[in-house]
């Protein structure tokens, strides 16, 4: 029996966390799990919206699932993502990307895995209004969180097979913050016999866009890698499929790229794969290799079967989709 914690979150987030602990129980894992909520409905109740008892209990289990938390734009309260991975110290953040079977896109043989900072740059939070008319906000960027995310996509890289790593900066324009983070990686590459390559953002997303198989192991700072992650999820069929994972040294919490999709919520029609395919590394990250095998299977079969929610060009509702990945369990 395993102890997890559950982040519903809102919007679309409580559809498919229950999409995916079904599949996951149909699977026959023992999960007993620790539901926490967090967000704006939480603040009415107690005050804030990412109480002590949902970092505790992350501390406790040591792993978490979650689906997403809504973020009020230009105003309100500071995200609960960013606070979490923050106060869990959950600096490295891994979204592999790759096509999915039966799933149509501009480009075949898609396999890029993006590597972001989780703790700093422009994510810092450090702003402040100089007058009505002037704003700003710092992007911290420190030798160490630089150092320690290198080490984690070089140590990915070569665990994974990979063959390179590419560090995306704009360390022409940012030539102190960008071109710390830039020198960090070359300093941590001469540890490894993989090649580092080097790319400035723009031109990346550029490259991405028309020819994305040059890609292997992306290494980004915080908003870049928010930016080009969404880019990689449309690469493969869009921010429905979209998988993720935020790793530290104690912690971890895996979640899909996406958002709370407010425009469908309640709907019936959200993807749950993005979810699901974190849940399924969130597995394999507890040792439940047969179980992650066995679920990833059931949602290929599904999609082979042309059974597909409607961001993918389908007609199943979230509930379609989820009863035919676990009648595809066997
Ligand atoms: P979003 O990712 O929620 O939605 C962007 C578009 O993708 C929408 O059209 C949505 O319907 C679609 N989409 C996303 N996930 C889908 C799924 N599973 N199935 C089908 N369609 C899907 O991005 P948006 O609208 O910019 O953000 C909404 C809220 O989510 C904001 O408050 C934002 O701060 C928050 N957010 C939270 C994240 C987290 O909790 N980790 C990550 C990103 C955004």
């Amino acid at each position: 029996m395993h102890n997890i914690t559950l982040i519903k979150g809102d919007g679309i987030g409580p559809e498919i966390s229950d999409a995916v602990l079904k599949i996951i129980k149909t699977a026959g894992v023992e999960i007993n799990w620790d539901v926490q909520t967090a967000g704006a409905d939480v603040i009415e109740t107690e005050g804030v919206p990412l109480p002590d008892r949902v970092i505790d209990s992350v501390k406790r289990n040591k792993v978490a699932l979650k689906s997403p938390v809504t973020t009020p734009i230009g105003k309100g309260f500071r995200s609960v993502n960013v606070q979490l991975r923050k106060e869990l110290d959950l600096y490295s953040n891994l979204r592999p990307c790759y096509n999915l079977p039966n799933v149509k896109t501009r480009y075949d043989n898609v396999d890029i895995v993006v590597v972001r900072e989780n703790t700093e740059d422009l994510y810092a939070g450090i702003e402040r209004q100089i007058d009505n008319d002037t704003a700003e906000s710092i992007k911290r960027i420190t030798r160490t969180a630089s150092e320690r995310i290198a080490k984690f996509a070089f140590d990915y890289a070569v665990k994974n097979n990979r063959k390179f790593v590419t560090v995306v900066t704009k360390a022409n324009i940012c030539k102190l913050s960008d071109g710390l983070f830039l020198e960090s990686a070359r300093n941590i590459a001469q540890n490894y016999n993989l090649p580092l390559k080097e790319i400035l953002v723009d031109n990346c997303c550029m490259q991405l866009v028309q020819n994305p198989n040059q890609f292997d192991v992306l290494l980004l700072p915080n908003l870049y890698g928010d930016i080009v992650s969404d880019l990689c999820a449309g690469l493969i069929g869009g921010l429905g499929v979209a998988q993720g994972a935020n790793i530290g040294k104690d912690y971890a919490v895996f979640e899909p790229v996406h958002g709370s999709a407010p425009d469908i919520a309640g709907q019936n029609k959200a993807n749950p794969t993005a979810m699901l395919m974190s849940a399924i590394e969130m597995l394999n990250y507890i040792g439940e290799d047969i179980a992650a095998k066995n679920i990833k299977e059931a949602l290929f079969k599904t999609l082979e079967n042309n059974i597909k929610t409607a961001d993918l060009g389908g007609n199943a509702s979230c509930q379609d989709f989820t009863d035919a990945i676990v009648n595809n369990i066997c």
